[in-house]
């Protein structure tokens, strides 16, 4: 899948899967299972690292997950997150940020958070030919000021300015995340670019998740997210078995020695 592939996909009426991937495992199985588009997200920070925001992760270590994601990904599109404060400071920063990103990962794109905010920002990748996604409504990189992550945007006028923004300055996609499923309706009628949803009601052109959250490992459950499997028990289920074959003598056997 590459980047006019994934635009494409909206004329002809076909809904993008998007997952996130963080490393070679997971990378790997969701490519199998052919989800169109890997993200390593900077929610990297909070579900890899354990870290309480997005806002502590550095350019080196997305540029460490991004390369590890490519290598094992084969057919999906892999967008890696530009993180906090790499492209904020200017236009130049972005560019040369965004570049050593595709340079040093393999990636066929990357993320920043902002619309009309990022107008400039976005026109220039997109002059380098940098293909470049979107994010507005909620931006947990802007935490701080929005006070909490799960604040759902509401301002029609703002959201609906950001969206515009961002394909009139050469966005190739937009993610709009938390925002009431009407006003996500209305963008996605009104850009010709892909809107990938989440948080954001049923009228998108594709989906993304945190994988780890609907797989049940991080215990996260918000309203919009729906649970696939529920790993952690099993994995808590099979290390206690472990543990307790160990103490009884129950492994390992004959059966496991050479
Ligand atoms: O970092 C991330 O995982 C994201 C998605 C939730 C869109 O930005
Ligand atoms: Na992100």
């Amino acid at each position: 899948m590459n980047v006019p592939e994934f635009m494409n996909a909206k004329a002809q009426g076909r809904k993008l899967s998007v997952l996130t991937a963080y490393d070679c495992l997971w990378a790997a199985m969701l490519d199998e299972a052919g989800i169109d588009a890997l993200l390593v997200g900077d929610s990297m920070g909070m579900v890899f690292q354990g870290q309480t925001s997005t806002l502590p992760v550095t350019l080196e270590q997305m540029i460490y997950h991004g390369e590890i994601v490519c290598r094992a990904t084969k057919k999906a599109l892999v967008i890696v997150d530009l993180p906090f404060m790499s492209y904020q400071v200017s236009s130049r920063q972005a560019v040369r940020n965004a570049g050593k990103v595709l340079k040093e990962t393999g990636c066929g794109a990357v993320k920043l958070e902002g619309g009309v905010q990022q107008a400039k920002t976005i026109e220039r990748l997109a002059a380098c030919d940098l293909p470049v996604m979107a994010h507005v409504g909620m931006r947990p990189q802007s935490v701080r000021k929005l006070g909490k992550m799960s604040a759902v945007q509401r301002d029609e006028k703002q959201l609906l300015a950001d969206a515009v923004a961002a394909e009139r300055s050469g966005a190739f996609a937009i993610v709009l995340e938390l925002i009431p499923a009407a006003i996500a309706q209305r963008i996605t009628e009104t850009l010709t670019i892909p809107t990938i949803g989440i948080g954001a009601g049923p009228h998108c052109d594709g989906q993304v998740l945190v994988t780890p959250d609907m797989f049940g490992l991080t215990g996260f459950k918000p309203k919009f997210m729906k649970l696939y499997a529920d790993l952690k028990s099993s994995i808590i289920d099979g290390a206690k078995r472990y543990a307790e074959d160990i103490r009884k003598g129950e492994f390992p056997t004959e059966q496991h020695s050479h």
